[in-house]
């Protein structure tokens, strides 16, 4: 065998390698929706779990409030705190070589446009998010911090925020008034400037024109195969949550020896879009 054999190679290898540690950008994610690549997505609360997730190779860690309810026991994401999500995302970020981040603001921590300024400047100046994502269609929310840089990820569906408002966590978009309403606000968040989209709980149909009519990714949550990526809650897919698991959530470590495993298939499953299937749709 030749030398330029082994170069070749050793050419290859320390390419894929390159490939695996380089840091994913907003414009990877763009690059995924175009291609048609699904985006797949774990929720990561702290640095050992970020170092699984991201050797993983998935492709984006939320950092979610969803941490209030599974990592502080609480029933709802209601009381979570900027200083606490500030501390989960530098936990996460700490750890993290390739995976992009999004952190939750949460609630009522994007209640004006100078709070949510204020808050979006913690989330990525001291704990290095490099996106913030807010629940509703808050659109002048949403125009001011993107026109001072700050990349956004909107969420419509089920919002938990607002689980006082709603009563309780159901399916949303259902009718076609609140069909057309969810429809309209995406797109007036991809109108903003928002570079990303969380929809939960809606109906897989509504879901999927929603990932039709917009340019940005849009990831689901209970929102069906069609959409370009998948988020889970990391507890949820692992089986260890206190809550009781959506019917959209399947348990990775059914199947696997460990954690890196469970989260090895999941991934995997998503960019073959064999998760989720018709069963964990609405
Ligand atoms: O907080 C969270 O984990 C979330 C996901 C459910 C999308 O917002």
């Amino acid at each position: 065998m030749s030398f330029e054999w082994f170069e070749e190679v050793d050419l290859m290898v320390k390419k894929t390698e390159r490939d695996r540690l380089k840091a994913l950008s907003i414009l990877d994610l763009m690059a995924m929706k175009q291609s048609g690549e699904k985006i797949s997505c774990l929720t990561a609360y702290d640095a050992s779990f970020s170092q699984i997730i991201d050797r993983a190779g998935v492709d984006i860690m939320l950092v979610g409030d969803s941490l209030g309810m599974v990592v502080q026991g609480k029933k709802t994401t209601v009381s979570v705190s900027i200083d606490e999500m500030v501390y989960h995302t530098q936990c996460v970020t700490n750890a993290r070589s390739r995976a992009f981040i999004v952190a939750d603001l949460p609630f009522l921590s994007y209640a004006s446009i100078e709070i949510a300024t204020q808050n979006a400047a913690k989330l990525m100046q001291s704990a290095d998010a490099q996106m913030v994502k807010l629940e509703g269609a808050h659109i002048d929310i949403i125009e001011s911090l993107v026109k001072y840089g700050v990349p956004v990820c909107g969420h419509l569906g089920l919002l938990p925020q607002s689980i006082n408002q709603l009563g309780a966590y159901k399916i949303q978009g259902k009718s076609s008034k609140d069909a057309k309403k969810i429809l309209e606000d995406a797109k007036k968040i991809e109108q903003a400037g928002a570079s990303l989209l969380v929809l939960e709980c809606i109906p897989a149909e509504l879901a999927a024109e929603v990932t039709k009519q917009l340019k940005i990714p849009v990831i689901g949550i209970g929102a069906g195969v069609d959409c370009d990526g998948q988020v889970l809650v990391l507890y949820d897919m692992l089986g260890i949550s206190m809550r009781k698991v959506p019917k959209f959530c399947k348990n990775f470590m059914e199947t696997a020896i460990d954690v890196s495993e469970a989260v090895q298939q999941f991934h995997k499953a998503v960019k073959q879009s064999e998760f989720p299937a018709i069963k964990h749709s609405f």
